[in-house]
């Protein structure tokens, strides 16, 4: 198991369809699973720092609960404003039951 990916929770208790806060190093971080994938996001909007665990998930998009910003669960990346910054994505493992979690976000481009 590599250094850099910590265990943070069952599979089993990551179903499709919720939004699942939790803290990776004390970064606050959200979980979902949608077609089957576990995605990992920073927990935070990027607009005014709702708790994005507060809001919606529908098909690829979390939806923010205070100003309706739109992310995408695999990118992060803004798809409906008035966010305009993405959101920190963290690589995820699955594997004998657990879900592992990066401790860093994703670089970007
Ligand atoms: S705080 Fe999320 S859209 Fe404003």
């Amino acid at each position: 198991m590599s250094e850099d990916f910590i265990a943070v929770a069952q599979s089993k208790d990551v179903a499709g369809g919720s939004l699942h806060r939790l803290e990776v190093d004390g970064k606050p971080v959200i979980l979902v699973r949608v077609q089957g994938k576990v995605c990992a996001l920073a927990a935070i909007c990027t607009h005014e720092h709702a708790d994005l665990s507060e809001g919606d998930l529908e098909d690829e998009t979390i939806w923010c609960p205070l100003h309706s910003s739109g992310f995408n669960v695999f990118s992060g990346e803004v798809t409906s404003p008035p966010a305009e910054i993405p959101l920190d994505v963290y690589d995820v493992r699955e594997g004998e039951g657990y879900i592992l979690v990066s401790r860093n976000p994703r670089a970007r481009d």
